[in-house]
């Protein structure tokens, strides 16, 4: 597919933007040399308690890595997204949520979600929760869990959203790490048709949790659960007992919001740390400019609020605009792949961000399925999580946007805080599979993978940024050297992202995705490093090595090579027991799809595994696999390409 097809900004993007064409140039200059006067102007959309004097204090000189926007300004999150809106837009709705059963909705207005936050907030401390502390949550996609967010924010509270889909292991590991001594949870969750056993999660991670004093439990199906005596509260019984009168903790601008777990190539996921300030303004300009959201419309995000992009892009961002944002607790393919389309139409949604394995999930079911909905209230459309390809692209733009909505295909990261390469509707002309051009005061560079910049404009290499925005995380929690040697030392002077990139003669981005060994499933990261530890946990593996591989739907898939302690026998029924192994150490999400039982592994002779060349065999591709003539036995290969899985 062609690289030179161009979208122009539709006539009716450009009549109605924020920001122009010209705008963008002018801005986006200024904030690259004016980044103090820039980011304090940018800084008055939030409603501050005490005014930041002082604008950007960063520096990226290795390894004295220190983040600091706004640092002597005080505010409240909580205040920013839902307070400051009463005296406007009170009885305006800030949340439609759509349950998983075709029906059952509802929805708050601001002043509802007003007292909703309070209540909630005073539970909290009412619990022994005080600023500073770490309160883990794991819940549906419910109203009440944006509302535990903002209610931890209004306390000063640092919040860890686990995502439903991890397991009780996964789930045993953050809230150890952060010491997080109360979690939040649900009775169940109900997503695509079935229910989701949080509580019994819980109760199974907390049994190597020794720190957890209390757990707040919301009722949800209603089915019943175990609640264990001096520990389990039912949030309602607690909520009757307090008011809804809770004053917002003022914050520094660099106390801590949240912390969220994410992958990386080596060791343990990281608690990437978003601080309050630079992240408001980052979450809600985004948001306002790349969606040019305008007052009244209806923006709907499918993520779920366990990753980032439910944190900045469902919560977050949208609040702190005064949008009526959407929360699906379902999932698009459920009862059927029109259901996205139902919902579109059922709320009349005017902005739909979603991610290309959904796309491509949708496209595979067939473009008669959305050719049936008119959707006449959406203008755009938007892509996040991994590349797009462009056939995916086409697709979404012909049989969902009817040709007639402006797509933006957002390149960010957990680390981010929010989007930093996009289009901007109206302003930015869209290349299919191109994330295009970056964000104010975003300065992205490529390096050749040993480090060289590459100075012209046509260029292919490793994406690094060159400087500190508002929103970047300001460490990894506990664990500051890992924060540097993660994203500082390989290029010193820059952030490294991870990923590839090529920019084209236009200065356009296109991510080429990971150079590292994080995966991209469904969107979703994984660390190969962590189910190679879940499978060499397993008694009978000796040996695992995990790769990627080219997946219709999901992007990627998951290949495993597993070496068999010796006398096991590698056949089907044991293939299953390690895919349920996998599935119980990290979550579904982590499920291995193709598995390879391997006598040895390719490696050098100083024992390192080669793991280009088990890339090359999962990708099909062995006719290419380069020089094997380091491998201390190159005898492996063969046996490895006889056996490969992916034909
Ligand atoms: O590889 C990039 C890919 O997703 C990674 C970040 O994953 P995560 O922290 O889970 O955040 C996902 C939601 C922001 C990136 O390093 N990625 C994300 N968006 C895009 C993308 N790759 C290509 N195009 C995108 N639009």
């Amino acid at each position: 597919m062609s690289e030179s097809l161009v979208f122009a900004p539709s006539a009716a993007a450009i009549a109605r933007t924020r920001t122009t064409a010209a705008q963008y140039e002018e801005m986006y200059a200024r904030s690259l040399s004016d980044p103090d006067g820039f980011w304090k102007e940018q800084s008055q959309r939030i409603d501050w308690i005490k005014p930041p004097t002082r604008i950007k204090n960063t520096s990226y000189t290795y390894p004295d890595i220190s983040i600091k926007w706004f640092e002597d300004g005080v505010l409240n999150i909580s205040a920013n997204c839902v307070d400051r809106h009463l005296a406007t837009r009170a009885d305006e709705t800030a949340i439609i949520w759509e349950g998983d059963i075709p029906g059952t909705d509802d929805k708050v207005t601001y002043r509802q979600l007003h007292e909703r936050l309070g209540r909630f907030a005073n539970v909290l401390k009412a619990n022994g929760v005080k600023k500073g502390d770490r309160v883990t949550i794991y819940m549906p996609m419910i109203i009440d869990t944006a509302v535990a967010m903002l209610a931890c924010a209004r306390i000063g509270a640092v919040h860890s959203v686990i995502f439903g889909g991890f397991s009780p292991d996964s789930i045993a590991g953050r809230i150890n790490d952060c010491d997080s001594k109360i979690v939040l949870t649900a009775d169940e969750g109900r997503r695509g048709g079935k229910t989701i056993p949080l509580k019994k999660n819980v109760d199974e991670a907390l049994l190597k949790t020794p720190g957890v004093e209390r757990v707040i439990v919301v009722k949800n199906t209603g089915n019943a659960v175990a609640m264990q005596a001096g520990r389990d509260v039912w949030y309602a019984d607690e909520a009757a007992k307090v008011s809804a009168d809770c004053a917002p903790e003022p914050m520094n601008a660099e106390d801590p919001l949240f912390i969220l777990y994410t992958s990386g190539s080596t060791g343990k996921p990281k608690g990437v740390l978003h601080t309050t300030g630079g992240y408001i303004v980052w979450a809600s300009l985004t948001h306002e400019r790349v969606f040019d959201y305008q007052p009244g419309e209806i923006y709907w995000c499918t993520a779920d609020v366990g990753w980032v992009t439910g944190h900045s892009y469902i919560v977050y961002g949208p609040l702190a605009n005064g949008a009526t944002t959407v929360m699906f607790e379902g999932i698009p393919s459920y009862p059927d792949a029109g259901r996205c389309w139902q919902v579109v139409e059922k709320h009349k949604v005017n902005i739909f961000y979603t991610a290309p394995t959904a796309i491509r999930a949708l496209m595979g079911a067939g473009a008669d399925i959305p050719d049936q909905y008119p959707m006449p209230s959406l203008r755009l459309l938007g892509s996040v999580g991994e590349p797009i390809n462009p056939e995916a692209w086409l697709w979404y733009h012909k049989h969902v946007g009817k040709e007639r909505c402006e797509i933006v295909d957002t390149w960010w990261q957990t680390e981010t805080g929010g989007i930093l390469i996009s289009a901007l509707p109206g302003a930015i002309a869209a290349k299919p599979g191109s994330a295009t051009k970056p964000f104010f005061g975003i300065k992205p560079i490529v390096l050749s993978p040993e480090g060289k910049l590459q100075e012209q404009t046509k260029a292919e290499g490793v994406l690094c940024i060159a400087d500190s925005w508002p929103g970047q995380m300001r460490t990894v929690y506990g664990d500051h050297a890992r924060f540097v040697s993660t994203y500082f030392e390989t290029y010193k002077g820059y952030y490294f992202t991870g990923d590839g990139c090529r920019r084209d003669e236009d200065g356009y981005y296109w991510i080429t995705g990971r150079v590292d060994d994080v995966l991209n499933v469904s969107g979703h990261r994984i660390g190969t490093a962590e189910v190679e530890s879940a499978l060499v946990a397993h008694p009978k593996v000796a040996e695992a090595a995990v790769v990627g591989y080219p997946h219709d739907i999901k992007g990627q898939g998951i290949y495993c090579y597993v070496t068999l302690m010796a006398g096991e026998k590698g056949d089907d029924a044991l293939k299953t027991e390690l895919r349920n192994w996998v599935r119980k150490e990290i979550g579904a999400i982590a499920s291995p799809d193709l598995m390879q039982f391997a006598p040895g592994l390719p490696k050098t002779r100083s024992g390192k595994i080669m793991r280009r060349i088990l890339r090359k065999i999962a990708e099909n591709d062995y006719g290419a696999l380069g020089d094997t003539t380091t491998l201390a036995d190159p005898g492996v290969v063969t046996d490895l390409i006889e056996n490969r899985q992916n034909r």
